[in-house]
């Protein structure tokens, strides 16, 4: 059986961009069946802009599932955005997954925002001046949570989603120098704890769409300027592309 899913990320919703979404929204319950977003739903958090969101993507007929991206933190209205978006039926993980039933068999989406960090050989270490070891600590409590969340999730087929990206295959695009601040290898490592077996993520809007985690988990960067599309289809199960 296959299930199909679809994803976006860095939909940077505010009021001019409503109704850019909806028709090809309209159109997604005859694709897929559930819409996994991928962070930065607004430009800057603000409780306004979470309503957009809410107007583009609640209601669509699918479950929607989501994780926060950087851009949520800007104006410090977190808890009035997470509000805004599970009043209109959206689905918010940080640190933990949710388990959707489909015709195809039992989905598990396991979310974190992730952070920033680098990859391996060219990364942060947690060594020095308390604000590195804050800045290390970070991104590895956020891996870590998505470890343990993609491993206690009781499901058919996993899926991690991660606002950063978890490899740097999916960066090429981006100039190398700000690598660090767009993904982490730990969050590679966390998504290879696992029997994932798709990790989506946003973030690099200059960035490649295609990577593989060490472990061979297939990783999309879905960020809309990327995608260039409303969302992206993707099947999971017997045959994967
Ligand atoms: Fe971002």
């Amino acid at each position: 059986m296959v299930i199909r899913i679809a994803a976006v990320g860095d939909v940077h919703m505010d009021e001019d961009v409503v109704g850019r979404f909806r028709p090809a929204l309209d159109e997604l319950p005859r694709h897929a069946e559930a819409l996994l977003l991928a962070g930065d739903l607004t430009r800057h958090g603000t409780e306004s802009e979470a309503r957009c969101v809410a107007r583009e993507f609640g209601g669509l007929g699918v479950p929607v599932v989501t994780v926060l991206g950087n851009h949520e933190y800007q104006c410090d209205q977190v808890p009035q955005v997470v509000k805004v978006l599970e009043d209109a039926g959206i689905t918010v993980l940080e640190g933990d997954g949710v388990v959707l039933e489909c015709t195809g068999g039992r989905l598990g989406i396991a979310g974190v925002k992730g952070f920033g960090g680098g990859f391996a050989g060219r990364c942060a270490s947690d060594f020095g001046e308390p604000e590195m070891k804050a800045f290390v600590r970070t991104t590895t409590e956020s891996a870590d949570a998505l470890g343990a969340a993609l491993r206690g999730l009781d499901c058919d087929v996993l899926v991690a989603l991660t606002h950063y990206s978890p490899v740097p295959d999916t960066l090429a695009g981006e100039p190398l120098e700000i690598y660090p601040f767009l993904g982490s290898y730990q969050l590679g490592q966390a998504i290879d704890s696992a029997p994932t077996a798709l990790a989506l993520h946003g973030h690099a809007h200059h960035g490649s769409e295609r990577g593989t985690t060490p472990g061979g988990v297939r990783v999309r960067n879905v960020a809309h300027p990327v995608i260039k599309q409303a969302y992206s289809v993707f099947e999971l199960g017997d045959h994967v592309d």
